[in-house]
């Protein structure tokens, strides 16, 4: 079964031709990230407009990129929730648009339920049931997936996700849009263990995860070293010294790679990258252990993370569990794994109406819009 995938869901408009859920014929991905960079974060208007513009080129090209056209592909996946609405509706309307004008059948995607599946395709052999942990910009979930399209849900954060947290931290220290893949290239220099972050502990749910607290402690800390610093000689460094420059929407002083001048900018980075590592593998290696899991997958675009990636690696090796991670380019948001998750969709005998509507939240699992 070929089918013709589009995600629209942020900042990535994307389309792409799946054979079968797994084999991808094109992975076409147009990234609004240098537009959005200008204004520290997704700007939603912004990010619908350039939907509008690229969402046709992107799937002219995925389709001719797979020798397909309209006509010869099977179905139409999408996806339709969670995101922001006004860039998911660009989407939505363009598959509704193909399904009717070709008349071929329409499914609705679950953008996380996407990122799971991510991992289907270049693991030929996985199948559920397994564990799957979900960190993206806006989500940070435990699944079980205990089949095709059936999850339970063991964990979530209760205040910012993984992904939200990287951004967030990263704009105050000056790193900018995307804060995840700034800090980690910034980390890469720096020392882990120089700051001590604590993990925040979610009272009564030992699979849940909390980042506010650990966002709370970094600025904090940023605080406190303003506070110190004496600012008559802040002002005098910083009028003396020709390396300086502002650090951002922070509008803290950058000397010589130090925040005001004592915090080693990259020791930093990589201190907050173990606490949100740390915190993500001890719950999700803790849930497996007590769950008896033998499998475990990562999925999301914080997944891309490497020091995520070896970390949970190392862990499962360890404990002798079988560890899935989905290829950089499939981490982050992209239409193959749309497909791959509408495959499993229409297998099941599922359709979407062409009413189908667009959705900021969206639980996992939830019906197509049948
Ligand atoms: O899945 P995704 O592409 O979009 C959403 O569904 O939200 O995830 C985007 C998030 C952003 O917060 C971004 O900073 C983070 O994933 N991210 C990373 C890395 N690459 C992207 N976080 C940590 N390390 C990375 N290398
Ligand atoms: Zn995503």
């Amino acid at each position: 079964m070929k089918i013709l995938a589009i995600e629209s869901s942020c900042d990535e408009t994307a389309a792409a031709v799946v054979v079968d859920g797994r084999d991808v014929r094109s992975n076409i991905i147009s990234t609004q990230i240098p537009i959005h960079t200008l204004y520290g974060g997704v700007v939603p208007e912004i990010a619908s407009r350039k939907h509008i513009e690229r969402v046709n080129q992107v799937i002219r090209k995925a389709l001719s990129d797979a020798g397909e056209t309209v006509d010869s592909i099977d179905a139409v996946a999408v996806t339709y929730g969670p995101g922001l609405v006004g860039a998911l509706l660009v989407g939505l309307n363009a598959a509704k648009a193909i399904a009717w004008a070709a008349d071929k059948p329409l499914i609705g995607v679950n953008h996380i339920e996407g990122h799971i599946a991510a991992n289907f395709i270049e693991n030929k052999d996985l199948n559920p049931p397994f564990l799957c942990l979900v960190v993206s910009g806006g989500h940070t979930h435990l699944v079980r997936v205990l089949d095709y399209g059936k999850y339970e849900i063991l964990g979530r954060t209760v205040d910012d996700a993984a992904g939200e947290a990287f951004d967030k931290i990263a704009r105050v220290i000056g790193l900018g849009y995307p804060g995840g893949p700034k800090i980690e290239e910034d980390a890469r220099a720096g020392d882990p263990t120089a700051y001590h972050f604590p993990l925040a502990h979610v009272r009564g749910s030992e699979y849940d995860f909390s980042f506010s607290g650990l966002k709370s402690a970094v600025l904090n800390f940023l605080n406190s070293e303003a506070m110190k610093c004496d600012a008559a000689k802040r002002r005098d460094t910083l009028l003396s010294d020709s390396a300086h420059s502002k650090s951002g929407v922070g509008d803290i002083p950058l000397i010589d790679g130090k925040l005001f001048g004592t915090i080693q900018r990259s020791d930093l980075s990589a201190s907050f990258q173990k606490a949100i590592v740390d915190a993500l593998t001890t719950r999700a290696f803790l849930a497996a252990e007590n769950e008896g899991e033998k499998r475990i997958a990562l999925a999301g675009g914080v997944a891309a993370n490497s020091a995520l990636q070896s970390s949970m690696r190392e862990e499962a090796k360890k404990r002798g569990i079988e560890f899935f991670c989905p290829s950089k380019i499939l981490c982050t948001d992209n239409a193959a794994m749309i497909g791959c998750a509408g495959y499993y969709e229409l297998m099941k005998g599922r359709r979407s109406p062409l009413s189908l509507n667009a959705f900021s939240d969206l639980p996992i699992g939830a019906s197509n819009g049948e």
